[in-house]
């Protein structure tokens, strides 16, 4: 989910919309905003889209300040009456949350039991604690810390006093809260997006921190009522950065930004000679340790288990790859000098977070690998290191895995040169040659049209698979196409279809075969055949080098490592050909959101 807020001069309505939409991203399943007007709060939610609630949102409604939501549904089915904002019995308290509430129903056994209410969240627990504890004869800031205090969980929170029209309470725990200062007005948005079209200035919130937001003032206090002073820093985003251009999505765009993307990454890991380097302080810890563990969810996921290839062949330290979920309840016995890595996108994936808290219990040293700077993730780690892929719109990741496996690569070179391995390839050179050849992908992109409307456009499943490092490929292949299309699809390890789920493959199922290994390349091939025997339709994506005649799709070569980098990109192109086709909303698949900042 994600929340906005705005107090000061200008029409509240517009500028709350707008920033929300740039907040979509986030969760698109229903929005609402509540305006301060001069008949008290006036609350306009919809299931949908943010244009949906524009299309409800009174053009009257004439206000300065207001509070906005845009929700991933978690707790209450996404409909009209869960969306927020929501309203305490009186309609006095308005109140937009992103995050859980672990003891919501604790709380209301506790507190509400005299009290009817009127949707299915967690969060309309706490506007109604606020205005219970008011009616017990608490001011509305200390009503509004004293509810804070009860409440066990995640939250960035905006809250509205019809009574003091003057004011926005804002708090934050665990989820990510920003608040914007201008001149004559203040805004208050989980990611700085948001409000980039009315100031550049932002102030980071810590957890457990209280802010009271005015149009000339803003004041943080910690919940025990201390002030804490915080100076404002610069967001170094464009508008252009996060605008679609010409193009008809920003998955397209994204996907023709990855040249460039990985030109940048080369550009901002060398040093002055021209040598692909790391941070001394990131590169002595890595140096120390015995052993790298690699967390991360999604696609982010999948760049972990190539980076594992890079680090364990290039520098020789062994790793071990997990998903962030599972990490935390699952610990693998940990090494005696671990390191741990966190990969995500945007940094604030709820998931991932969870697993860093527990590791700096224990006193481990992270570093993160982030697209954003500043993100949760990024302050709490020991050390960053930045993608620099520019902001990642589309809720299917494309240019940031790109990136990350690019990272990776850099990072576990820079330790094998350190250990003084013996490496026979230059990096830098190899990494400008697989720009080259994205390139040469993206402007054949008719080819990916013709094999998505060739092999996806009617059927229900599809497979694919890959040996050694293009077995991970496979999975992020399958990750991409499922999410955008719907399409059920899986990745195999080439040997393992055939114990199992093979029994599925009927007459022109789709199955794709990725062929960029030299030394598994005719086992692959061997795969292919046992599914073509049985009616499977094989779409072969080789790298020049390995291919035969009849292949899909040949591959410009780029080193062994490298292939990644380059046979990820036809897979993107082809489910974002097979999205469209299909008539799905590309950017914004149902039931997803890109940054997911509830476990
Ligand atoms: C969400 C997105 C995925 C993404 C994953 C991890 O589920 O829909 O595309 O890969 O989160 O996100 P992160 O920001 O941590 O990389």
């Amino acid at each position: 989910c994600g929340i906005v807020g705005y107090n000061g001069l200008l029409d509240a309505k517009e500028i709350l919309l707008k920033g929300l939409e740039k907040l979509e991203y986030r969760g698109y399943d229903s929005a609402g905003i509540g305006l301060c007007t001069e008949d008290g709060v006036a609350v306009f939610k919809e299931k949908g889209r943010i244009a949906d609630l524009r299309s409800i949102v009174d053009e009257e409604a004439a206000a300065t300040m207001g509070i906005g939501h845009t929700r991933w549904a978690t707790h209450g089915v996404p409909n009209q009456l869960n969306a927020h904002p929501h309203q305490s019995a009186s309609g006095r308290f308005t109140l937009v949350h992103n995050g859980v509430l672990e003891n919501y129903h604790h709380l209301q056994d506790e507190y509400l039991s005299g009290v009817q209410l009127k949707s299915d969240t967690d969060t309309e627990v706490l506007v109604q604690l606020v205005e219970k504890f008011v009616e017990d004869g608490m001011a509305t800031e200390e009503a509004f810390c004293h509810t804070l205090t009860l409440v066990h969980g995640s939250y960035a929170l905006a809250l509205l006093d019809a009574e003091e029209c003057d004011t926005i309470y804002v708090a934050k725990n665990k989820s990510p809260l920003l608040v914007g200062v201008g001149e004559g007005f203040n805004v208050v948005a989980s990611d700085a997006m948001a409000m980039l079209q009315v100031t550049d200035q932002f102030i980071e919130l810590h957890d457990e921190e209280v802010v009271i937001v005015r149009k000339d003032s803003i004041v943080i206090k910690k919940l025990d009522g201390t002030v804490v002073e915080r100076a404002p820093y610069t967001a170094e985003l464009d508008m252009s950065d996060i605008e679609k251009g010409t193009y008809p999505h920003y998955m397209l765009k994204e996907i023709d930004e990855q040249p460039g993307v990985v030109r940048k990454i080369v550009q901002n890991y060398e040093d002055e000679e021209g040598n692909l380097v790391i941070p001394s302080d990131i590169a002595n810890a890595l140096h120390d340790a015995d052993r790298l563990y690699i967390i991360a969810a999604g696609t982010s996921y999948h760049a972990g288990l190539v980076g594992k290839q890079y680090f364990e062949k290039m520098a020789g330290i062994p790793v071990e790859v997990h998903i962030s979920s599972e990490f935390g309840y699952n610990m693998p016995l940990l090494s005696e000098k671990p390191f741990f890595i966190f990969i995500s996108q945007s940094g604030e994936t709820a998931d991932s977070r969870q697993v860093l808290v527990k590791i700096k219990e224990l006193g481990h040293p992270i570093l993160t690998v982030t697209n954003v700077p500043g993100s949760t993730l990024s302050r709490e780690a020991d050390y960053t290191l930045l993608l620099h892929a520019g902001p990642e719109i589309a809720v299917a990741s494309t240019k940031a895995y790109v990136a990350q496996v690019a990272v990776l690569a850099i990072v576990a070179y820079v330790e094998a040169q350190a250990k003084g391995k013996a490496l026979d390839f230059d990096l830098k050179a190899e990494l400008g040659i697989v720009a080259n050849n994205i390139q040469t992908i993206v402007d054949h992109k008719e080819d990916m049209e013709h094999v998505a409307a060739d092999f996806l456009e009617t059927t229900r499943n599809a497979f694919f698979i890959g040996r050694s490092i293009d077995f991970y490929l496979s999975l992020e292949g399958a990750l991409k196409l499922k999410e955008i299309s719907y399409i059920q699809a899986e990745g195999f390890a080439g040997g393992e279809l055939k114990h199992g789920t093979i029994a599925l493959i009927e007459d022109g199922t789709p199955v794709f075969a990725l062929i960029t290994q030299k030394e598994v390349s005719l086992n692959l091939r061997g795969n292919v055949k046992e599914v073509t025997t049985r009616g499977a339709n094989a779409c072969i994506i080789s790298m020049e080098g390995m291919e035969e005649p009849g292949d899909t799709i040949v591959l410009p070569p780029v080193h062994p490592l490298l292939t990644p980098l380059v046979s990820v990109v036809p897979l993107q192109l082809i489910s974002y050909y097979a999205s469209l086709a299909r008539g799905c909303d590309v950017d914004k698949p149902r039931n997803l959101a890109k940054s997911v900042t509830v476990e």
